[in-house]
């Protein structure tokens, strides 16, 4: 939910923080803040609002000095100004502190201080943390590491920290439980911290992904030190980072989220390649393939995620039950986590997260671990908690998705589902060798198909401009549709503000049917399919009450084209492949209504790219 990054070497901190910090801008922008060392005098500077507010703020002033830690902020303890910004401070000012997650018994602590005589300037669970350490270290004499780790041991919750002090100049600590942190090794002996590798990866791509209950001591004079949170030393896996500098910036377009939409040919070909061939007639998914066995043997599949990921859990339900016949259960990780489900050993619990970070999915997973369940997952984040919590699981290899609004993941966490549901569907004999093959060649014809809906930008464009100034819209679709007319609506209303809601197309005679007036555009996925008859039945039922139809149909189809207001024709393709295709139109419509209505499309208010906290 929050970034840091942070800096210890030899190079001037400020601007490699402050660069890092626009980086990771989309984890969260409700305020940021930068701590500097020098001369053993702690600089504090933090702004609410954007980074942009701290770098103007910081510009004119002294920004010199060779350690830095860094913040940006997405509030969950107090309300987004300047004294809740991070980097917070004990009370006598020798000890900065960033933190991402949540502290649930900062309340007691806070009391625990508060009787010790300690005045807080904050209304955050960081600022308690802060004061915990430095009185620990006060009352112990420990080394600010030890006396971290003593902090820590006292707290519940969710933490990913850089701290450092002024009378230790030559370290910073770091230590995660929960929320993700990243360790860059440089060339100098210097340490780059920060949530995810971006801000990282153009100094080094040598990287110590933190894993939960650890803690580094990164001395500039010693190196890097790892313990656990019983103080047994550890040594760092040092890992290669994948990741390239290009792939972080916009490429040109105005916006990451219009990027990562015309990225989806190549996103979704990375996400199948090495991994399928239509000719040969394989399918072979990393780790999941040594647990195909354990999947149709399994009581069931609980699906487990949110928001858009558990829009692809819905179009994999439909893919496993109907192609593998494979119960499947399709659950929200936030309310699965909660309502006391019954989970046995022979269930298999599948997560879906973009970030795998996401607070209320990675806890259902835990549930489910805590009582024998075997957990899977599909992740696109490399080294995020989720996907390395779970037995066994696949990346999505979509590429950082840094647009708040997710495209290219959804479409790629579909491809890898899609290919689980054939090779699983295969295994179990439950689909014949030219049906397997022609499911597999269409899918390798994917990406060429998505990018011709990207050639018809201009005519989506223009329906865009359309319905701009819509209040509400509504989006239907049938079958594995449905899920596509939810995510569609989700686009919709997270990006443009526009109210949007998804419906199974026949469920509008069930109440929704009363909204429908001349004001009202429904967007209907009405392509050639088993229920394509009753897609257009219901696309009358609209007509008849003046409501709007926008319709995306099969290329060639003359018949909806009579009913529509507006139409966007999309390729052909094996019917258990149109969702990939269907929700491009989707995406681009809700991009350029939301540029139209000129709303932040890569940041939009009250979002973050990954919800780390409940
Ligand atoms: C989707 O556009 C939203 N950004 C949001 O619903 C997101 O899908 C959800 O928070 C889940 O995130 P995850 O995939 O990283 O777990």
């Amino acid at each position: 939910m929050c970034g840091i990054v942070a800096y210890i070497g030899k190079k001037e901190a400020y601007p490699i923080v402050l660069k890092g910090l626009k980086r990771l801008e989309y984890r969260g922008y409700d305020s940021s803040g930068i701590a500097l060392l020098k001369n053993e005098e702690i600089k504090l500077f933090k702004k609410e609002g954007k980074v942009l507010n701290l770098e103007n703020h910081v510009e004119s002033k002294d920004n010199s000095g060779t350690r830095g830690i860094g913040h940006t902020r997405w509030a969950t303890h107090g309300p987004p100004n300047d004294k809740n910004a991070h980097p917070h401070l004990s009370q006598d000012g020798a000890i900065a502190i960033v933190h991402n997650g949540i502290i649930e018994n900062y309340d007691v602590l806070r009391q625990e201080l508060e009787s010790k005589g300690y005045k807080f300037n904050s209304d955050t669970d960081t600022e308690v943390l802060c004061y915990l350490i430095a009185d620990i270290k006060k009352n112990t004499g420990n080394k600010l590491g030890k006396s971290v780790r003593l902090a820590l041991q006292q707290v519940v919750g969710a933490y990913a920290i850089v701290v450092m002090c002024k009378d230790e100049p030559n370290k910073l600590i770091a230590a995660r439980k929960s929320s993700p942190l990243v360790i860059g090794i440089g060339k100098e002996n210097d340490f780059y911290v920060a949530s995810d590798a971006t801000p990282i990866v153009e100094y080094t791509k040598q990287v110590v992904y933190l894993n939960d209950g650890e803690i580094a001591i990164l001395n500039e004079k010693k190196g890097l030190k790892l313990y656990n949170i019983d103080e047994v030393q550890k040594d760092p896996y040092v890992e290669e980072l994948e990741l390239h500098l290009e792939a972080l910036e916009k490429g040109g377009y105005d916006h990451f989220m219009l990027k990562e939409i015309h990225e989806q040919p190549h996103s979704i070909e990375d996400c199948f390649r090495g991994r399928l061939n239509a000719k040969e007639g394989w399918v072979s998914l990393g780790g999941i393939k040594y647990y195909e066995n354990d999947i149709i043997n399994a009581n069931r599949i609980v699906m487990v995620a949110c928001g858009t990921s558990w829009h692809a859990c819905l179009v994999g339900e439909y893919l496993f039950e109907d192609l593998a016949r494979i119960n499947v259960e399709v659950e929200y990780a936030s309310e699965f986590r909660y309502r006391n489900p019954i989970i046995n050993e022979g269930d298999i619990v599948l997560a879906i997260s973009q970030s795998g970070e996401t607070a209320d999915t990675m806890a259902a997973l835990e549930l489910a671990k805590s009582k024998g369940a075997t957990i899977l997952g599909i992740c696109n984040v490399v080294g995020s908690s989720i996907s390395r919590i779970t037995d066994a699981g696949s990346y999505t290899h979509a590429g950082p998705e840094i647009g708040v609004a997710s495209t290219k993941a959804f479409t790629a966490q579909v491809t890898v589902l899609t290919l689980m549901a054939a090779s699983l569907a295969r295994k179990k004999g439950k689909l014949n060798d030219s049906k397997y093959r022609n499911l597999l060649s269409s899918l390798e014809a994917i990406p060429q198909k998505v990018q011709l809906v990207l050639d018809k930008t201009e005519k989506i464009k223009k329906i865009a401009a359309k319905y701009k100034d819509a209040s509400n819209a509504l989006y239907l679709g049938r079958g594995s549709s449905f899920p596509v007319a939810l995510e569609g609506a989700l686009k919709l209303k997270e990006i443009s503000y526009i109210h949007a809601e998804g419906y199974p197309a026949a469920e509008m005679k069930h109440g929704p049917i009363a909204l429908i007036d001349e004001e009202m555009p429904v967007f209907v996925i009405a392509t050639k399919g088993p229920s394509y008859e009753k897609v257009v039945s219901n696309i009358q039922e609209v007509k008849a009450r003046k409501g709007k139809i926008i319709a995306i149909v099969t290329e060639g189809d003359e018949q909806v084209k009579q009913f529509a207001d507006d139409y966007i024709e999309i390729p052909e393709t094996n019917e258990y492949l149109v969702p990939l295709i269907a929700t491009v139109p989707f995406q681009i419509l809700s991009y350029y209504i939301a540029v139209m209505r000129e709303c932040n499309v890569d940041q939009p208010r009250n979002l973050a790219k990954s919800v780390t906290v409940e």
